[in-house]
């Protein structure tokens, strides 16, 4: 899809959309939402580690010993923001079995509508880490914005940004506030609505994932 936000990658994979297109259904049922966002999750984290360095190391096949490419480079650390976050870390950690994870809790202040923290738990040793956050909703990006101010105070430079659907708004916000975060996600949506919901989104994703409509 052509945008003009370059911290945006939108992996238009014809699995990733199909299985988008049934996260979007009003009717797809909890398990199913859960499962099918599991799986995005884990085509998204593909894309997302593509960038991670390798070296060779000697490996002894059955035939020879060659030089084979091994993931070198810092360890990862996921970051979900809470809850609906939490939807997407089991994908990711399919893929990254060991990667730490760590979690932020944000309320956003009904009087100044700025997010507030309640939750900050992470890897001590993060700064040494690559770390990806993971929320499934780019809607404002406040939350997002907030998140990465925290996570950079802890030192960490390297980071990226795992949504399943993104607003214009929160992308732009993240641009201005964290031009050096890549953002991946499955699509880049219409705009927010008055309610300050993704259009045409899938709804409240933590409702969708935790069942608590
Ligand atoms: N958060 C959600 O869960 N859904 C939206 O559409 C926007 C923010």
């Amino acid at each position: 899809m052509a945008h003009d936000f370059p911290n945006l990658m939108v992996i238009d994979h014809p699995l990733v959309q199909h299985k988008l297109t049934w996260l979007r259904n009003k009717d797809t049922n909890t398990e199913s939402f859960r499962s099918l966002l599991r799986e995005v999750s884990q085509m998204l984290a593909y894309e997302a580690t593509r960038d991670l360095p390798t070296e060779l190391q000697a490996t002894p096949t059955p035939i020879t010993t060659f030089d084979s490419p091994v993931i070198s480079g810092k360890k990862l650390c996921l970051v979900s923001i809470l809850r609906a976050g939490n939807g997407m870390v089991d994908g990711l950690l399919s893929l990254l079995p060991l990667a730490r994870v760590g979690h932020i809790g944000l309320y956003r202040d009904p009087g100044t509508l700025e997010p507030v923290e309640y939750y900050f738990k992470v890897p001590n040793d993060i700064a040494e880490r690559q770390v990806i956050v993971v929320d499934p909703m780019l809607a404002t990006g406040n939350s997002a914005v907030a998140a990465i101010d925290r996570i950079k105070e802890c030192g960490c430079a390297s980071i990226k940004l795992l949504c399943l659907l993104t607003a214009p708004e929160g992308v732009a916000n993240m641009l201005k506030h964290h031009p050096d975060v890549p953002i991946i996600t499955a699509s880049l949506d219409s705009h927010l609505n008055d309610h300050g919901y993704i259009v045409p989104g899938l709804g409240d994703a933590g409702d969708r994932i935790f069942g608590t409509v």
